[in-house]
């Protein structure tokens, strides 16, 4: 039987399967209304490779300066980051200076930004790049500069003089969750206030956690995107605490999530020291399947070509921005594998397995593909396409048949599953 005709039997289906996700496809709660962020943010952050290295004497080249975001700028240009997506350069804790100005305004270090960040914001803008920069809703900062509370409105009003394009505001040093609330509803208003477009990053439920279960309704009217768990580190074993966190609370957080506003899993450390090929492949993949922020943190100077084609895997990058704006989940869990799975505009799915057993040798995983997308990506046929670790073009599925796959330990394999019925009526057309 041919794919036409097989479409036409299973039209009843298919209706069905369209209804089914025209309705699923309605937004859920209202987003902040910036107007940013319609999909997850990309850029360059410099929190986990550079931390707070202000020792610009001993190690000029990895401190926290102006030097550092100059040349990260440069790269994000001449080696295709912008291309690919990457628009934000962003700047984390430890720019400030330890006072602030006359005027009550944080001002930069003086020696490690001799010109202000005005003036690299201007370099960035000339670059077609975007400026984010760090503060934090409490008395201090984490490392202990300056914090923003009983001047949200100046600090906004100083970053938007700055021509700065996002905020990543933290929770460090509030006294209470009501200090924690209202401080970053009250920087979110101020920040309106400026007038000028600023993506607002916020660690509310991450530090709202211990003490209360988020509400993720008004927080997503509020930020852009939020953090929910624990700092990344480089590391295999960070990079799984993250995965685990998220599918466990994939009940309160996934629906909370759409254009406009995202759960925000922490930076991609894709092309530093802890991760394996496999174990970044993991992590690439599944920050797609999340609808996550692409954040990368690491060293542009110094990135092997398997680090930089990953991050810059145009197949994968268009899973993470697929404006659906829906984030995947964890479909199934067992024998220490996880199947997790992500709806796509035009009907497609995209489909992540994960072996999580760190002994032995490559292991295989065999999924009856009418198990996938609620019984509706393959029904009643689709073209089923191998993105990671390299690019397979596996053929037309039938509802009915099964995929088997071969994944090495801590490695993932992900496909994107196109509906049958999209690409027959687009070849008819
Ligand atoms: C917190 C945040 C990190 C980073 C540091 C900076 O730990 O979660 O992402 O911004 O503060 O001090």
């Amino acid at each position: 039987m041919n794919l036409m005709s097989r479409v036409t039997r299973l039209g009843c289906a298919l209706a069905f399967c369209c209804l089914a996700l025209v309705l699923w496809g309605v937004p859920g709660t209202r987003a902040l209304n910036n107007g940013l962020a319609m999909t997850p943010t990309m850029g360059w952050l410099h929190w986990e490779r550079f931390m707070c290295n202000v020792n610009c004497q001993e190690e000029p080249d990895s401190c926290i300066s102006e030097k550092l975001f100059l040349q990260m700028a440069d790269l994000m240009v001449s080696d295709g980051w912008k291309d690919a997506g990457y628009q934000y350069l962003c700047i984390d804790d430890c720019w400030m200076a330890p006072q602030r100005d006359s005027k009550g305004r944080l001002q930069a270090d003086s020696n490690r930004f001799p010109n202000g960040i005005r003036h690299l914001a201007d370099f960035v803008h000339s670059k077609g790049l975007k400026l984010g920069i760090y503060a934090d809703a409490g008395n201090k900062t984490c490392a202990g500069y300056p914090g923003s509370y009983g001047y949200y409105d100046i600090d906004a009003k100083t970053f938007a003089d700055w021509g700065v394009d996002l905020l990543k505001f933290d929770g460090c040093y509030c006294d209470s969750v009501k200090h924690l609330a209202d401080g970053y509803k009250q920087m979110s208003l101020a920040l309106n206030r400026t007038g000028r477009s600023i993506v607002y990053s916020c660690e509310w439920p991450l530090y709202a956690w211990p003490f209360v279960k988020p509400n993720y309704t008004e927080i997503r009217q509020y930020c852009n995107h939020w953090r929910n768990s624990a700092d990344i580190y480089d590391s295999w074993q960070s990079v799984r605490s993250i995965l685990d966190w998220t599918s466990s609370n994939q009940e309160s957080v996934v629906p909370a999530a759409g254009p406009g506003g995202w759960n925000d899993p922490d930076m991609l450390v894709i092309g530093n020291f802890g991760l394996s090929q496999d174990q970044q492949v993991t992590q690439m993949a599944l920050w797609a399947i999340m609808a996550a922020p692409l954040f990368m943190s690491n060293d542009l100077r110094h990135i092997s070509p398997e680090a930089k084609g990953l991050l810059q895997n145009k197949d994968v990058i268009a899973i993470n921005q697929d404006p659906l704006g829906k984030q995947g989940y964890r479909l199934r869990k067992n024998d220490n594998f996880e199947v997790w799975e992500r709806p796509l505009s035009n009907l497609a799915w995209a489909v992540a397995v994960v072996n999580l057993q760190d002994i032995g040798g490559p292991r295989s995983y065999t999924i009856p593909i009418a198990s996938l997308g609620k019984g509706l990506a393959c029904n009643p046929a689709c073209l089923i396409t191998q993105l990671l670790p390299v690019k397979t073009k596996l053929g037309f599925y039938e509802w009915t048949k099964s995929l088997k796959t071969q994944i090495n330990p801590t490695g993932t394999v992900l496909l994107r599953l196109e509906s049958a019925s999209k690409i027959a009526s687009k070849s008819s057309l």
